[in-house]
């Protein structure tokens, strides 16, 4: 039976007519995230219960309370049912992450942004990825493209269950933690790849990045949050960044997911020559 179909026919004479139910839920390892309307949350208890008894799977319910923020992004989430540890194993494309989705986010919306690293990353590349947290796409780069990479993280804790996830992975000769700001701790002239994984004014960072890559160039992903009329205003940001380091660029942009009401995630994949 559908998600749905299952919460109306169990909620059914136990929560008012009329209610929007989810239609859905993000599951993390045991862990089932559930994005309520607002005329659902005075019964987010009742709908975490059933949604317990929905998947054999699902061990904890919690409920997105408002948009992920702060320099180390913790997401906004309230825990409504089953066990309180939410410290979980999540397998994806072959990689298994040690992560509390509570804590640290890991995104539904990004999660073809992080096969895909598996996918471009060439074996023998030399990767950098400048906000690691908690390996969500050095691992790919890692495992699937079997490249060499050097992971940044600021967080302590983030960097914690980094370190754990690259043993878990069998990846400890393949990816590099370093526990630091990217601005100050990146390599330079050293890597082909940048994997720039944070929303807020990534732009700001693109220096680094170019002081990163080797003198011949190579690829940046830059991740960033922006109405779509300020696309061409960020892409000239980009090509004058990287004309300031002397290299060409091209420029692709593509839309990962919606962020807020008429903000996008975008992602520029941009070819630095
Ligand atoms: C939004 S999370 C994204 C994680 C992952 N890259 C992804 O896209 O799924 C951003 C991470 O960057 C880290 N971070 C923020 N500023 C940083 C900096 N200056 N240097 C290194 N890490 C940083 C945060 O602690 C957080 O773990």
């Amino acid at each position: 039976m559908q998600y749905l179909e299952f919460l109306k026919t169990r909620l059914c004479g136990v929560i008012p007519e009329g209610v929007k139910l989810p239609s859905g839920f993000h599951l993390i390892g045991h862990v089932a995230i559930l994005n309520l309307n607002q005329d659902c949350v005075p019964f987010a208890d009742k709908i975490g219960q059933v949604t317990l008894e929905y998947d054999y799977r699902i061990k904890s319910v919690a409920i997105k309370t408002g948009p992920t923020e702060g320099r180390v992004r913790r997401p906004d989430f309230a825990f409504v049912a089953g066990e309180l540890n939410t410290l979980t194993t999540h397998i994806e494309g072959g990689v298994s992450f040690r992560i509390d989705p509570l804590r640290f986010t890991f995104s539904g919306g990004n999660r073809a942004e992080r096969i895909r690293m598996g996918k471009v990353v060439k074996s023998g590349e030399r990767v950098l990825d400048m906000f690691a947290c908690v390996g969500q796409f050095s691992l790919h780069a890692a495992k699937g493209g079997k490249a060499e990479v050097i992971a940044i993280e600021i967080n302590p804790e983030a960097y914690e269950l980094l370190v754990e996830n690259i043993r878990l992975n069998n990846l400890n000769n393949r990816v590099n933690p370093i526990l630091g700001d990217c601005r100050d701790v990146h390599p330079t002239d050293s890597v082909n790849r940048v994997i720039m994984g944070y929303l807020l004014d990534t732009d700001d960072y693109l220096n680094h990045a170019l002081e990163a890559l080797v003198s011949e160039g190579g690829s940046i992903h830059m991740h960033i949050a922006l109405p779509s009329n300020k696309l061409d205003r960020t892409a000239g940001i980009v090509e004058e960044a990287c004309s300031s380091h002397g290299f060409t660029s091209q420029v692709s942009i593509s839309k990962v997911k919606m962020y807020a009401p008429r903000i996008y995630h975008y992602v520029f994949d941009i070819l630095v020559g």
